[in-house]
């Protein structure tokens, strides 16, 4: 059984321009990106790569519509790598462009053709969540199947993994937030996985105590208290990635997706709203095991009582953001019935990853406390 791998190579950079000079960025280059982190960071470089930005392809969620109109273009460019600069959508666009031989991006979801990696990828993160430059994921809205499917392949892994804070500088506060709960529950939830173990819980633990003591900073000194801990984020984040790569996350994630996928709720933020409720109900059915030990960290970096753990972490998130019932983002009650059955049809990859299991009943209930 395998217990832990690592590929990419890890490096940072100061600035987007010692990354260009040192990763020697020209005409055989690709760079996928957004043109708000281009006109700042890449412009004035005048670098001879060839740029295409993904907000013009489509808005939001990565989907085979937009990753198709943007394999037309690319398509026309001889290039042999591909760079990408940005968030999960351009991210998980870019990890497709650098297979071989793909025509339509919904058989590579399908695996209908080989899939094999022909071009080198290198992924630099511009939000501090996904943690998807270190993860063989890729996932897409199948508009003509009306469905999400999930690449998850190792030709999907990127070469180098690129951390450089000044990207961060842009993001909006709002964004901050929502992607570095994520990577906090990619820790907490990797932690409890019956995948875990001594490897991936290293890498666990140490992005829960970095993201924890961040957030209480922010909650002490506001906003700005992040831009001292850019660097800090983005390798905690990185560090979630490698834990959840290898360990995998569950029913915070598998519960998120329908929300989510319907009402249009950002990743992290619909995330947010099922965390602590999944763990109090892992803890009631399953209160001895590695819950008792993610909890004592938790309650250790929050500086509380272990039995007031997801309280006092609800308080410290609501801090920066706040809660909301599951019905403010449009949500109908006939969907907790809907989204309960989505759940267990297509959530297996995930809910296989729970600390316990969860019975049918029980993720309904989750979603009736919540709505
Ligand atoms: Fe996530």
């Amino acid at each position: 059984m395998q217990l832990f791998k690592l590929r990419p190579t890890i490096s940072r950079f100061y600035s987007f321009g010692d990354f260009a000079k040192e990763y020697g960025l020209g005409e055989r280059d690709l760079v996928i990106t957004n043109e708000f982190i281009w006109a700042p960071y890449m412009k004035d470089l005048n670098l001879k790569c060839h740029f295409l930005f993904q907000e013009k392809y489509g808005a939001g969620e990565p989907s085979d519509k937009m990753m198709n109109a943007m394999l037309d273009e690319v398509k026309k460019i001889q290039y042999d790598r591909v760079i990408a600069v940005g968030g999960g959508t351009v991210i998980d666009c870019s990890k497709v462009f650098a297979l071989a031989g793909v025509d339509d991006v919904v058989k590579a979801f399908e695996r209908s053709i080989p899939i094999k990696k022909d071009k080198g990828l290198v992924i630099v993160p511009t939000t501090c969540g996904t943690g998807s430059e270190v993860t063989n994921i890729s996932i897409a809205e199948i508009i003509s199947k009306n469905t999400k499917m999930g690449l998850v392949d190792d030709e999907i892994l990127a070469d180098s993994a690129v951390i450089i804070p000044e990207l961060l500088t842009g993001l909006p506060f709002k964004f901050y937030v929502y992607s570095s709960i994520d990577a906090l529950i990619h820790a907490t939830e990797s932690f409890v996985s019956p995948k875990a173990n001594v490897y991936t819980q290293i890498f666990s633990r140490s992005a829960m105590s970095t993201i924890i003591d961040v957030f209480k900073g922010i909650a002490r000194e506001g906003e700005d208290y992040r831009k001292k801990r850019f660097e800090d984020m983005l390798i905690a984040s990185n560090i979630a990635g490698i834990a959840f790569g290898n360990a995998g996350v569950g029913a915070v994630h598998a519960l998120s997706y329908p929300l989510g996928g319907t009402y249009h709720v950002p990743h992290g933020e619909s995330n947010y709203q099922f965390f602590t409720t999944v763990f109090e109900k892992y803890k009631s059915k399953k209160p001895k095991g590695s819950i008792e030990e993610a909890e004592a960290l938790l309650a250790k970096d929050l500086g509380c009582d272990v039995k007031n753990v997801y309280v006092e972490l609800d308080n410290l998130l609501g801090k920066l953001c706040k809660k909301n019932q599951l019905h403010t983002y449009g949500m109908k009650e006939a969907d907790i019935d809907g989204f309960t059955d989505t759940v267990i049809r297509t959530q297996q990859r995930l809910l296989a990853n729970n600390y316990v299991e969860l019975t049918r009943e029980e993720i309904r209930e989750i979603y009736q406390k919540l709505f």
